[in-house]
Parts: C-alpha cells; sequence; structure tokens
C-alpha cells in the first residue's frame, strides 16, 4: 500500500513505516501546491498530512483510493471532514499530546509581550543599550495577580488556566459548555460571559478552535471591549482573530499588546503587524518541542496505521 508524508518528519518513523508500505515521503519539505499534492497522492491509500494541506472535495476527487487522512495536529480544519465521510476516508488527529507544549508557548508569548522581551532583545541586538540600568527601561505589565481571561477552555486552555496559578492570578472563562464545578474548582476558574470576561482581564488568550463559528470570533467590537493595558494572545488558529482589526486596535493603543503564532493566510501577515512594536510574533510553533513533534509524528502514524489494517483508529474525528 502506499502512503504519502506531506512534510519532513522524523528518519526512524520513515524507515519503520517503509518496512510496512511504499512511502512517499516530502523530504525536501517544500509545501507541495494543490495539484502537485493531487500528483504525489496518485494511488495512495493512506495521507500524514499537516494542517497546511487542504484536502478539499477537489482533491478527494482525485484521490479515489485514499482511505485515511492522517493529520499530524489536533486541529483538522484543513480536511473537508463531511466531504471524506461521504467518500468513506477516516480522518484523524493527534489531540491530547501537545497540550502541554501548546500551553507552555502561550504562556511564553503572554509573557514576552507583557514584559517586553521582544523589543528589549532587538534594543541590546542593535548596541543601543548604552547605558547600564534607567528606572523607566522597557516598563511592562505585571502578571502575577492580574486576571487572564481564556477564550476556549478544552484540554489546551485548561493546560494555559492550571499554569496560571503559579502567578496567583485570577482565571475567568468562557466557552460553549460550562466545566463541571468540579473541574471549575480544581483548576481555580469561574465562569464568565465573553463580555464580563473582555472587560475584566489583563491577559486575554484565545484558545477556540477554528470553524465558521468561531471566524473572527475577536473581532474590533470584542477588542474594544478589552481594557487599554489588556493583551491578547492567540496560539489557537488564525481566524479566530480578526487580524486586520487588532492591527488597527494596537496600532491606536486601543489595548496595550499582543501574542500571537497563528494568523489568518499564515504565513503571510497582516499588513502593520511587522511595524508594530508592542506584538510578539512567532511562526505557528506553538507544539514545536522536539519531544511532542515526535510523538504528534508516531500517534499520526498509528492513526494511519490502525486505518489501513483495518482497526479502529485511536483518535477519530469522524
Ligand atoms: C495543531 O496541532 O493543530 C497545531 O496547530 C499544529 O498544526
Amino acid at each position: 500500500m502506499k502512503v504519502v508524508i506531506t512534510r519532513r518528519i522524523f528518519r526512524e518513523l520513515v524507515e519503520d513505516l517503509g518496512s510496512r508500505y511504499e512511502v512517499v515521503h516530502n523530504e525536501e519539505d517544500r509545501p507541495w501546491p494543490p495539484g502537485e499534492l493531487a500528483e504525489r497522492m496518485q494511488g495512495a491509500s493512506g495521507a500524514m498530512a499537516t494542517v497546511m494541506d487542504r484536502f478539499d472535495e477537489a482533491l478527494l476527487e482525485r484521490c479515489p483510493d485514499l482511505r485515511v487522512i492522517s493529520n499530524i495536529a489536533v486541529g483538522y480544519n484543513n480536511v473537508d471532514v463531511p466531504a471524506c465521510t461521504r467518500r468513506g476516508i477516516r480522518v484523524t488527529n493527534t489531540p491530547g499530546v501537545l497540550d502541554d507544549t501548546t500551553a507552555d508557548l502561550t504562556w511564553a508569548l503572554l509573557m514576552a509581550a507583557a514584559r517586553r522581551i521582544a523589543e528589549a532583545d532587538a534594543y541590546v541586538r542593535r548596541g543601543d543599550w548604552k547605558v547600564a540600568f534607567g528606572v523607566q527601561y522597557f516598563l511592562g505589565q505585571d502578571i502575577h495577580h492580574a486576571t487572564i481571561g481564556i477564550v476556549g477552555m478544552g484540554r489546551i486552555g485548561q493546560a494555559v488556566a492550571r499554569r496560571a496559578r503559579g502567578f496567583d492570578m485570577r482565571v475567568l472563562y468562557n466557552n460553549r459548555k460550562r466545566l463541571a464545578s468540579a473541574d471549575e474548582e480544581r483548576l481555580g476558574a469561574r465562569y464568565v460571559e465573553r463580555e464580563e470576561l473582555l472587560a475584566q482581564s489583563d491577559f486575554v488568550v484565545v484558545m477556540a478552535p477554528y470553524s465558521p463559528a468561531t471566524h473572527h470570533l475577536i473581532g474590533a467590537s470584542e477588542i474594544a471591549a478589552m481594557k487599554p493595558t489588556a493583551i491578547l494572545v492567540n496560539s489557537a488558529r488564525g481566524g479566530v482573530v480578526d487580524d486586520a482589526a487588532l492591527v488597527e486596535a494596537l496600532r491606536q493603543g486601543r489595548i496595550a499588546g499582543a501574542g500571537l503564532d497563528v494568523f489568518e493566510g499564515e504565513p503571510r501577515l497582516a499588513s502593520g503587524y511587522l511595524d508594530l512594536p508592542n506584538v510578539v510574533l512567532t511562526p505557528h510553533i506553538g507544539s514545536a518541542s522536539r519531544a511532542t513533534r515526535v510523538v504528534m509524528c508516531n500517534t499520526a502514524a498509528a492513526n494511519m496505521s490502525a486505518v489501513l489494517e483495518g482497526r479502529d483508529p485511536p483518535n477519530p474525528v469522524n
């Protein structure tokens, strides 16, 4: 059976898969445009894919042998899941294994934005640091004892909340579904309506997956409802935050800053981000620790193999 791995992964895993399947591996790691992806997929029964690979009707139409799309990601908004279901193609993802790593990165962004780490680093590197100490150098914001508001309290949102306790923070959250009171107690988190969360939080952290329902969940009016001193963090998905509205708000100083790992239309950035000193930008690296990326790839391979061998995959999406 032929399987396609759409981006470069770890050699040991490719070798292992190669002992069981005919493997096409994108060793070059250049993202394949849709036409090329379709070509490479000819005759393939399985795909290990990333969020960059769009599996839509047009592509599926050209993959009659395909039985499983195994995303190396927890998110799967790159795949037309209903279309796959209609064609009997299983879709799988890698939930659970990246929660802590993504929560760590979320905190890195929050802290970097609050304490102006990127700005200060650039200042030192430019050679502008001429006087050893200044009482007003890079004044930032306190994290400890502040209020964090988490929009989207799934597994990663909860991992973010657990870390907030170490900073003695007040934790607010909003979610489609309220958590059980035992979970709220364990996390020390209070459910509030979105409006209240936006108005009260010093740090608003977006942890909702992307779907048509969450498109621009945080837009101009939500940003306007935040404190002028607030910092917005998004390590969930591009499109959940309206980038153009955020650039405008940051430009006008309507909020204090932002820490962003994901963007609409990434890797292109909304015009204006690069000129703003009060935004920390990272290139979609939320789950990018070596250990976690190895586990994600192994999990995706196990999901794909299960389907190809006629078993139920451990992490089915459909
Ligand atoms: C995920 O797991 O969804 C991350 O965004 C990596 O794609």
